[in-house]
């Protein structure tokens, strides 16, 4: 699951592992899911209002008091991850490997701590940015839904520059992972809506209850994260941006993040606000319902794209049933799925005035959860 980062010159240069399809697909891609014709709305209402919070510190002001960040030397990154050996690759993205390491504990020298360690590759202009940009971002945020970094290590020696990033260990994988047919295991019902809501709980943070907004650029199911309490957590803050100031509704930008991700304006335009990030959560939410990945080539035709496949099914109260994850195998609340799909279909307006903010998404996703508790013997 790489990035793409397409500026709009050499669109085509830049294809990776997960996004080899030609940039016109993921133009396409992005139809209009209309509300009216998709699943009934929740019961609890959305409110119409966009009222994002205005940003009123600079980013690198508030940067001063952030909470410490540990600085490790390239030996002891070394050291913690079996000399960044084989055994120890947790998976690789599109600016390096992570490995699994230990370190000392701050609080107690004498026991070692589980880390992630994600070493950036050499050279690139690019690793170097996300990689200044994620300890800026995550060495302000604090929030349970947001993976912790730790430290960094930023050594240029004579063997080249090392720049590397050591997070919390989050047991459990991504959400990627799970959905995939490599997991013996598939993510029950009520995991799957747990994941809804952290996720949205870890957003509003970034959009809403920070003194100035962050629009994190690149969600999608690798960069959620599971703890040992399937707590879900976002990771990798490498193409995150500082939101607009008050009276701008948009930041121009590279257009970056993932194909199959980014919202249709921010595609087309450049123009980025935290409604990019509420489609992206639309996109997931269908993944987590479905069980497939929003663009996979291996598909037959018409079923490769996952916003052009569901729409039959969305508009369909019989059909609904038939977009369900075979790998749930019967075991979910309908109503709670249909519900579900209702809160993506709001996220999917074309018209990114139409998806409403985050603070309220949340609170249809925290009604489902709720009433999907209720539910007796379900998995
Ligand atoms: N803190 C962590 N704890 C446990 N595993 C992690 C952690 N961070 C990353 N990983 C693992 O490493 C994998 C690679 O992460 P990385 O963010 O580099 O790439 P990606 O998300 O797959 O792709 P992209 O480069 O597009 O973000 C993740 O999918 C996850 O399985
Ligand atoms: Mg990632």
């Amino acid at each position: 699951m790489n990035c793409f980062y397409l500026r709009k010159k050499f669109m085509s240069g830049n294809r990776r592992r997960r996004s080899k399809q030609k940039i016109e697909t993921t133009t396409n891609t992005p139809d209009i899911i209309n509300c009216s014709s998709g699943a009934p709305l929740p019961s609890t209402s959305f409110s119409t209002a966009d009222n994002f919070s205005p940003p009123t510190n600079s980013l690198l002001r508030e940067a001063d008091t952030s909470r410490k960040l540990r600085i490790f030397t390239f030996a002891q990154l070394k050291t913690a991850t079996d000399n960044f050996s084989l055994s120890s690759v947790l998976g690789e993205g599109g600016s390096g490997c992570v490995y699994k390491g230990q370190v000392e504990s701050l609080d107690e020298p004498t026991r070692m701590v589980d880390v992630a360690v994600k070493r950036l590759k050499k050279n690139g202009f690019q690793g170097h940015r996300e990689w200044t940009t994620e300890v800026n971002f995550l060495g302000i945020v604090d929030h349970p839904n947001l993976v912790r970094l730790i430290g960094y290590c930023a050594e240029d020696g004579e063997r080249g520059t090392q720049r590397l990033l050591v997070y919390e260990f989050l047991c459990n994988g991504s959400v990627f992972h799970h959905l995939s047919p490599q997991s013996s295991i598939p993510l029950p019902w009520m995991t799957r809506l747990k994941i809804a809501l952290c996720a949205a709980r870890g957003l509003t943070y970034l959009h809403e209850e920070m003194e100035f907004q962050i629009i994190f650029r690149d969600f999608k199911t690798s960069n959620i994260l599971l703890d040992q309490n399937w707590n879900a957590k976002l990771s990798d803050f490498g193409l995150a941006r500082e939101g607009p100031t008050e009276e701008k509704s948009h930041v121009s930008t590279a257009v970056m993040g993932t194909l199959g991700y980014a919202a249709p304006e921010y595609m087309q335009t450049g123009h980025l606000s935290t409604k990019n990030d509420i489609w992206s959560y639309g996109v997931v939410l269908y993944e987590l319902i479905t069980g497939r990945m929003p663009l996979d080539r291996l598909r037959p035709k018409g079923e490769e794209k996952l916003l052009d496949w569901i729409k039959p099914y969305i508009s369909n109260r019989n059909k609904f049933p038939m977009i369900l994850d075979p790998r749930l195998d019967g075991q979910f609340s309908l109503k709670s799925a249909q519900q579900l799909a209702a809160v993506a279909n709001s996220c999917l307006q074309r018209d990114p005035k139409r998806r409403h903010k985050m603070s309220d998404v949340l609170k249809v996703v925290q009604t489902i959860v709720n009433n999907a508790e209720d539910i007796p013997n379900q998995t």
